[in-house]
């Protein structure tokens, strides 16, 4: 069975709630109609309650950008799966490499927190990639194999259906928010590496059922071309998720 696409909006620290429902208003009848792909959007938490009520009736799922290992507790600023699923999320990112370079997330600690997602049935989007040096020194394969078995520690013993939630983002980080697309040949070569590595874990049914996005620099002007190739599962997009109009030009690339 082919891999539905997901296209994902990742707004960061961008956006007040009224912005973002007049993203919403804007973007819906943009997309009205389009069924091919399933849509998410990423906002920041305190953003959530306002998207998840914009879109009620609409098809596109509401995720967090990042979530607390932890059920509850003592942890000042962090915000909890089960917080995400009171307002409306259904989906969380986990280890984008923004958190990785700015908050400190180890491959131990995106292990955790992918056990709490999976555990309260939130659908986990799996960041990896490598970094500029990483590519430059030859150790992109190392890195990306790295990340995976660090990452799904402990996964392995779970019941299929809820591996089979789990969704991967590659995203290079020389390539996020910087211009510098990786191209298609490059995201598949990854992907590869990344879906050879999921066989040897879970076994080959569930790597061909597992969906790989690609992230870093995708526009409306790249979108073809990425999402053209059978081994790209769809985008995770930044910048250009900002914008109604680009968003909505991607997603219909
Ligand atoms: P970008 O960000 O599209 O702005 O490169 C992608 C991401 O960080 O997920």
């Amino acid at each position: 069975m082919p891999r539905r696409k997901l296209i994902a909006a990742n707004w960061k620290m961008y956006k007040t709630p009224a912005e973002a429902r007049t993203f919403v208003d804007a973007f819906l009848p943009l997309v009205a109609g389009h069924t091919r792909d399933e849509i998410a959007l990423f906002p920041s938490p305190v953003l959530l309650p306002a998207v998840v009520e914009a879109l009620r009736g609409s098809q596109i799922a509401v995720g967090a950008q990042n979530i607390h290992f932890a059920e509850e507790g003592a942890y000042t600023g962090e915000t909890s799966v089960w917080q995400v699923r009171a307002v409306g999320g259904t989906h969380t990112l986990i280890g984008h490499s923004e958190r990785r370079q700015y908050f400190a997330e180890t491959d131990e600690i995106v292990n955790k927190k992918l056990h709490t997602a999976l555990k309260h049935g939130l659908v986990p989007v799996v960041c990896i990639g490598e970094v500029l040096g990483e590519r430059e020194a030859g150790k992109t394969e190392s890195v990306l194999r790295r990340q995976v078995t660090g990452g799904f520690a402990g996964v392995t013993g779970l019941a299929a259906e809820v591996v089979a939630s789990i969704v991967i983002a590659y995203e290079p980080v020389w390539a996020i928010g910087t211009g510098r697309t990786a191209t298609p040949q490059i995201a598949v070569d990854a992907h590869k590496i990344v879906r050879a590595e999921v066989a040897k874990l879970f076994g080959d049914a569930v790597a061909a059922g597992m969906r790989i996005l690609y992230g870093g620099s995708v526009k409306p002007d790249n979108a073809t071309a990425l999402m053209s190739q059978d081994e790209i599962d769809g985008a995770l997009v930044g910048g250009a998720s900002l914008k109604p109009d680009s968003f909505a030009a991607i997603v219909k690339y």
